[in-house]
């Protein structure tokens, strides 16, 4: 087999055997296929796409390019949940010990932020003492013990993915369904849950702008996902605007105490619940949504979630009075309010750029070495659709000094939009595929 001849083949909308994708996939990742041709079948595969079974079979040949991990001495309730990435998305830290709370048994492997975005394992480093780096042995005893861990992604998880994404982010194709839907599922697979459950975002701070493309992918990811033998749902949500109030990593996790603490953040709260009942009824720990929403439910107002959040800060080496006390958490040195420029109701707020503030306060990175300071970010006062006085409070800026509180201020003022009429606001909950 000759990589040239994949290539053509792609070229001019042919369809890639199983054994095809196998040899492309395999000798890329031995080092025996150059970047250059890779390169080349990639952009076909963006003006080609590929059928629902090549995308299976690159999916399950990215999957098994590395370690498998096998979880099945934690049972029949392993789940794992991703999300396409968005701005103020601390979901996890609310979600995995909810569904811990209520039986389930949450395995997770997360990533770092980069650019707009900000990683799961960023945000629970804000925890003194904290770390994801463990034996596999101590990351199943956690998850059997305490019902949720959160690992980094070993080296050995799906290794023709970091190839292959880093050729995409250099070769302008990152923006194809069939190589997001194996590039996400190929990791998700080769972690092993029995059910996996999707927060594919639409809108302006994420990747899919529009509904129709969100949709495509997530029901494609969805397919991919339930040929592998797995529970499968995709949740569809809002990503306009930053997912609850809070931007940056210690104040995120603050969030995420304070819902886990009986506090509503309509939003953040709801996709919780949404993404909870899609978990027990799928990995049968619930017999509906009525069920699973009401055991969520339960899990915040008894405490029991709040203490699955000690007890895995604690498992994983984190002091847990943070979260009994998050005066403990990280603090940035200064506070500078923003306020509204003028009468009117917020219309819109580019989240994306919501997310880019908080990035050059320090909180995320423009590479993956930049080091960052998890103290700092953007606290929201409003969101869209909120009527506020000129001089009301829009948002509280946390810096490391003045000097960049004031840059931040400028900047976030760029942000909004003002206007008279209230706006029409979309249902956050777009849909779900399953
Ligand atoms: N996230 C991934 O892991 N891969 C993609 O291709 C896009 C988003």
């Amino acid at each position: 087999m000759l990589m040239v001849d994949l290539i053509e083949k792609k070229k001019t909308g042919g369809e890639l055997t199983k054994e095809e994708i196998d040899f492309l996939i395999g000798g890329y990742t031995a080092g025996e296929i150059p970047d250059y041709q890779m390169s080349a079948f990639l952009m076909a595969v963006l003006f080609r796409g590929m059928t629902p079974g090549e995308t299976t079979a690159l999916t399950m040949a990215m999957a098994h390019s590395g370690d498998m991990v096998d979880l099945s001495s934690l049972g029949e309730h392993t789940a794992d949940k991703h999300s396409t990435g968005g701005v103020g998305d601390k979901t996890s830290l609310v979600l995995c010990p909810m569904v811990a709370a209520c039986g389930g048994t949450m395995a997770k492997m997360s990533g770092r932020g980069l650019g707009h975005t900000g990683g799961t394992i960023d945000k629970l480093e804000s925890f003194p003492g904290f770390s994801t780096d463990m034996s596999p042995e101590r990351f199943l005893e956690i998850a059997r013990t305490v019902g949720f861990v959160i690992a980094g992604q070993s080296a050995d998880l799906a290794p023709a993915d970091k190839k292959l994404y880093a050729l995409r982010d250099v070769t302008a194709t990152v923006n194809s369904i069939p190589l997001i839907v194996s590039s996400i599922m190929s990791k998700k697979l080769a972690s092993g849950a029995r059910t996996i459950v999707l927060d594919v975002k639409t809108g302006s701070g994420a990747f899919m702008k529009t509904e129709d493309d969100a949709r495509a992918l997530a029901r494609a990811m969805v397919d991919v996902g339930r040929q592998a033998g797995r529970n499968m749902a995709a949740v569809v949500t809002d990503m306009d605007q930053p997912l609850g109030f809070a931007v940056g990593n210690a104040l995120e996790v603050r969030e995420a105490i304070a819902v886990l603490q009986g506090v509503d953040v309509p939003d953040l709260r709801e996709l919780c619940l949404v993404l909870g009942s899609q978990i027990l009824t799928r990995s049968g720990l619930a017999p509906n949504e009525d069920a699973a929403r009401e055991a969520l439910l339960r899990s915040i107002e008894s405490g029991a979630a709040l203490r699955k959040l000690a007890e895995m800060v604690k498992a994983q080496g984190g002091d847990p009075s943070a979260v009994f006390d998050p005066t403990l958490l990280p603090a940035a040195a200064v506070r500078r309010t923003v306020r509204a420029p003028r009468d009117g109701y917020i219309t819109s707020m580019a989240a994306r750029d919501i997310g880019l503030v908080s990035m050059h306060l320090g909180g995320g990175r423009a590479t993956k070495e930049d080091k960052i300071d998890l103290s700092v970010g953007v606290l929201l006062a409003a969101k869209v659709g909120a009527y506020l006085r000129k001089g009301d409070p829009l948002a509280e800026i946390h810096a490391a000094d003045e000097a960049a509180a004031e840059r931040a201020e400028e900047e976030l003022l760029a942000c909004y939009t003002f206007g008279d009429a209230a706006p029409q606001l979309p249902p956050f909950i777009r849909g779900i595929v399953c």
